[in-house]
């Protein structure tokens, strides 16, 4: 079997952490490991397969000898170092946002649209951490009944701000518990014991950034350059899964038992949905698994052909690392 030279950039941090752990559990083959971050994290090592790898900075010539490079350092470092990769001759496969809505980059859910991976030009984008979590359960569907209208709202957890706004809930949780003053450095508001609207500036339609992802990039992974989709972000102060209510409208008329179906049999996707116990998705559940988490899947009485339902996906997973990883086991033949 081939092995490869993998870079991922933005070792340290949240998504890289986790991109670490699933090559290992996936047993990627891997001949090179090279971690890569700030200056601030050189000198310092990162846990691979059982050794202890020395982390280096990021720069140019970091891309020599790579087959790919995975990036989950923000997109300012995207965008500067892409070129590189490129005269390096490795493929990017990358986390941000910074190339998502370019005609030639794929945007990949490996669920949803694999086949658009043939017309990479070197970079491929993983979407929005919301938007892969909205796509997979609903994309099955689309294809059984027609979605002609989504409209969503998501509880989004702390991961997806990174490593350090995971900390500050947690510190500032401590904090409350033991009477100290709650002190904000990442979030623009308090998160424990909180919830408000997605931290994202808001745009010109008075949607936020995060909000306008979902949209466009849902519109964009299905090949649907119309559907028409409402989205509400919320943050709440849940650690590391993003939960959502959705509801859809359909082309055909879909039955909460036949949906129940589908999403039985459909990639990447686990149906919980336990009326008698009252159990459906929850972060805390859906934490540390690959598959989307989906229940609560009942009639929306207020249209003829409505359907409500309630997913929950770890952010850091399907909504980021394991995703990659999963284009790169597409890229390589070995899925
Ligand atoms: P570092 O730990 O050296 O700051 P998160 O999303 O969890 O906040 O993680 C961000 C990741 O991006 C970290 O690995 C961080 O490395 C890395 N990073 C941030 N700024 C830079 C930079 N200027 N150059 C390279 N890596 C960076």
């Amino acid at each position: 079997m081939n092995s490869y030279r993998i870079a991922v950039v933005g070792a340290t941090g949240a998504v890289g952490q986790e991109i670490l752990r699933t090559l290992e559990r996936r047993n990627f083959p891997v001949s090179l490991l090279k971690p890569l971050a700030s200056s601030r994290s050189v000198g310092k090592s990162v846990e691979f397969n059982g050794a202890k790898v020395q982390i280096e900075e990021l720069r140019a010539s970091a891309f020599e000898g790579i087959d790919f490079a995975l990036f989950s350092a923000g997109a300012t470092r995207s965008r500067e170092y892409a070129e590189a990769c490129k005269k390096a001759g490795a493929v990017m496969i990358d986390n941000s946002s910074a190339f998502r809505m370019k005609d030639d980059v794929p945007l990949v859910v490996p669920e949803i649209n694999p086949g658009d991976l043939k017309k990479h030009h070197g970079i491929i984008s993983v979407p929005n951490c919301s938007a892969i979590i909205l796509g997979v359960p609903l994309w099955p569907l689309h294809q059984a009944a027609g979605i002609e209208r989504i409209i969503v709202s998501t509880y989004q957890s702390a991961s997806g701000a990174g490593a350090q706004a995971m900390a500050e809930l947690e510190s500032q949780a401590r904090a409350h518990a033991t009477g100290q003053p709650i002190k904000r450095e990442i979030f623009p508001h308090q998160i424990a014991f909180n919830v408000f609207s997605h931290n994202t500036a808001i745009a010109e339609n008075g949607y936020n950034e995060e909000e306008n992802k979902v949209i466009e990039e849902t519109r964009k992974i299905f090949h649907e350059p119309n559907l028409p989709i409402v989205a509400t972000c919320i943050r709440v102060p849940v650690l590391r899964a993003h939960s959502e209510s959705i509801v859809i409208e359909t082309k055909r008329d879909l039955s909460p038992e036949e949906a129940r179906e589908i999403l039985s049999k459909a990639p990447g996707v686990k149906v919980v949905d336990s009326r008698e116990k009252n159990h459906f998705p929850m972060p805390l559940e859906a934490s540390g698994q690959h598959d989307v988490l989906v229940g609560r899947i009942r009639r929306d009485l207020s249209h003829p052909r409505g359907l409500a339902l309630f997913v929950s996906g770890d952010q850091l997973l399907k909504g980021a690392a394991w995703n990659a990883v999963q284009i790169m086991e597409y890229l390589v033949g070995k899925s």
